[in-house]
């Protein structure tokens, strides 16, 4: 589950793996001569070094080492499953980040057809502490909706729905866009169920159209590109561990 530090890889994949660039530019960054392995400079794509034994230097500066724990964000792209195997043939959200070399999982799911923030990792722990419901951790999306939507609905959400399981939920809303076919509003919940911004609408008598999470606790998709995904910066991972009692 963990990365073996001892293992030769493709320089392409540590300097992946240290969260510096992809493995296609890291191939071109080797081959413009600006990796050094010990001293020589390397241009040779298939390359392989021990990350952490092995000096290795991008424009004269040295990598980070090898940390255990890889904690990624991805912005997934519509028709992607947040499961490690779909009986239907599906693609796989974890089919973006196969060219890190190991394995991560999804932090809790999106649907199907849902888009945008969504971290992975190989740190169980963490992914626990982050969709425990106890820990109430916010997840906000933006939300297309058929038709135009009632002032009524808007504060019924915000005082809350019941759902299915014969519970409350409720969300923060706020409206950006409100018009004859469609209205954009943004949903702010504290539970990660089941399809539930979906069935908080369908609830108030408004379809879903289109659904993208824009944050997870303090984490912002920012500009990120659709099926694009980066590490997390060490303090990026830090703080959304505190928010769950973590360090
Ligand atoms: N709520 C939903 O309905 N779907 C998601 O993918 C996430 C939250």
């Amino acid at each position: 589950m963990f990365l073996n530090p001892e293992r030769p890889r493709r320089l392409n994949q540590i300097l992946s793996l240290a969260g510096l660039t992809s493995r296609r530019k890291a191939d071109e960054w080797i081959k413009s001569g600006r990796v050094v392995i010990n001293g020589r400079t390397v241009t040779e794509p298939g390359t392989r070094a021990v990350w952490g034994v092995d000096l290795i230097e991008v424009d004269g500066t040295a990598i980070p080492g090898p940390s255990e724990r890889l904690y990624l964000m991805l912005n997934k792209p519509f028709g992607y499953v947040c499961s490690l195997s779909d009986p239907q043939g599906r693609p796989l959200v974890t089919d973006l980040v196969r060219e890190l070399g190991e394995r991560v999982y999804p932090v809790g799911r999106l649907d199907f057809d849902t888009m945008g923030l969504l971290l992975l990792t190989n740190d169980g722990q963490w992914a626990h502490r982050l969709t425990h419901p106890r820990y109430r951790v916010p997840r906000t999306y933006k939300v297309t909706v058929g038709g135009r939507i009632s002032d009524s609905a808007v504060d019924l959400l915000q005082k809350g729905v019941m759902l299915e399981d014969r519970r409350m939920y409720r969300a923060g809303v706020g409206l950006i866009h409100r018009g004859e076919k469609q209205s954009l509003i943004r949903m702010t919940i504290t539970q990660g169920k089941s399809r539930q911004v979906r069935r908080m609408l369908e609830a108030t008598g408004y379809r879903v159209v289109h659904l993208i999470r824009t944050h997870f606790g303090n984490l912002a998709l920012g500009d990120l590109k659709v099926g694009e995904y980066r590490h997390l910066e060490r303090e990026e991972v830090k703080s959304l561990g505190k928010l769950v009692g973590l360090g």
